[in-house]
């Protein structure tokens, strides 16, 4: 253990997190050890990454000494922060602060900081295109991680941007999987037009975040996107027909529809739906299939995906 870089995770018990944990774990003679960051080391998650060899140190992003003293020892770090937990751009950005400090403190060698657009760069506040939400953004979600990516690259903290995708699994975890429209069929509803979406299977995130730390000093400074496929609606849906064994008839409503679903989040995801189709170009362009798997060579397709995970996907 002793020769080995020691990695700390953040979210090492989430989807990002745990997929770069797996990944070090399983590459025994990589010449990484990692270091699973939890509040709760207790938890029966936090219990068997011990099990399978992770060092499990308690920490709260909220709580910059406690980071600090997580990340003590450590070569490098990967961080991520939970939006969804408290849909608060300013507690996701005084968390990003902390772990920017933490990290400057620790004087670790390599973060990776899991990141994303700060949209407001493409759509400004003055541009009606999207409602502005909680006053200053656009996707709040985004905005706010993009705008954090400062607090890393101020602090002179040694750090490589990763912009994630969409996880095709919030097909599962996050209601967005096909639903019955009454007449024996599915409804795959997105605002997505005939656009194409850049996803990934999470758990992919965390195995291109270990290719990453595996190139090292060469990714420093540099913004990386990643995606597992580029896809449109229609393609999502033919692929959830073929793995379902259901006619899937893809509903691409508007991003305007879609913000007025009224669930948690509805607006903030509107607006995100609409800066993928808007900057199609540019998003997919930012997330290089190549790059993602020279970076993980395990990369899933959305078929790969479906193949493993279609019978958890809930249909009502
Ligand atoms: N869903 C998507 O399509 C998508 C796409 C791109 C990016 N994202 C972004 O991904 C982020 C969520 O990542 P995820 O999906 O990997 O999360 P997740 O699976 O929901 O797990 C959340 C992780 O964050 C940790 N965590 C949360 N708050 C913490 C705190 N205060 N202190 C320490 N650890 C904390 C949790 O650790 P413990 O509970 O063990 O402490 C847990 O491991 C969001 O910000 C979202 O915007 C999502």
């Amino acid at each position: 253990m002793s020769d080995r870089k020691i990695i700390a995770v953040v979210g090492a018990t989430g989807a990002q997190g745990g997929g770069l944990v797996q990944a070090i774990l399983k590459d025994a003679q990589g010449g990484f050890a990692v270091r699973a960051l939890t509040r709760e080391p207790g938890s029966a998650k936090a219990k068997a990454l011990a099990e399978r060899g992770a060092q499990v140190a308690a920490a709260d992003l909220d709580d910059e000494a406690s980071l600090t003293k997580a990340l003590a020892g450590a070569h490098g770090a990967y961080f991520v922060t939970n939006f969804w937990e408290h849909f608060s751009p300013d507690k996701e950005q005084g968390q990003a602060r902390n772990l920017a400090a933490a990290a400057k403190h620790a004087g670790l060698k390599h973060v990776i900081w899991s990141t994303l657009e700060d949209t407001r760069k493409w759509v400004p506040l003055s541009d009606d295109r999207m409602p502005t939400l909680m006053g200053k953004f656009k996707v709040p979600h985004f905005d706010a991680k993009g705008e954090a990516n400062a607090y890393f690259t101020d602090a002179g903290v040694p750090t490589t941007f990763l912009l994630t995708s969409f996880y095709w699994d919030n097909l599962i975890h996050f209601g967005m999987g096909p639903k019955p429209t009454g007449d024996g069929k599915l409804a795959f509803t997105m605002p997505m037009g005939e656009k194409k979406l850049a996803g990934i299977a999470a758990e992919d995130i965390g195995k291109c975040a270990y290719g990453i730390f595996r190139k090292g000093a060469e990714t420093i400074g540099k913004t990386i996107g990643i995606a597992g496929e580029h896809l449109t609606g229609a393609q999502m849906a033919a692929a959830l027909a073929k793995a379902l064994g259901r006619e899937v008839v893809y509903n691409a409503v508007t991003a305007e529809q879609y913000r007025g679903f009224g669930f948690p989040g509805a607006e903030d995801l509107g607006n995100m739906f609409q800066f993928y189709c808007d900057f199609e170009e540019y998003f997919c362009g930012a997330r290089s299939l190549q790059v993602s798997r020279s970076l993980n060579p395990e990369l899933q397709s959305f078929g790969d995906w479906l193949a493993r995970n279609a019978s958890r996907i809930p249909l009502a």
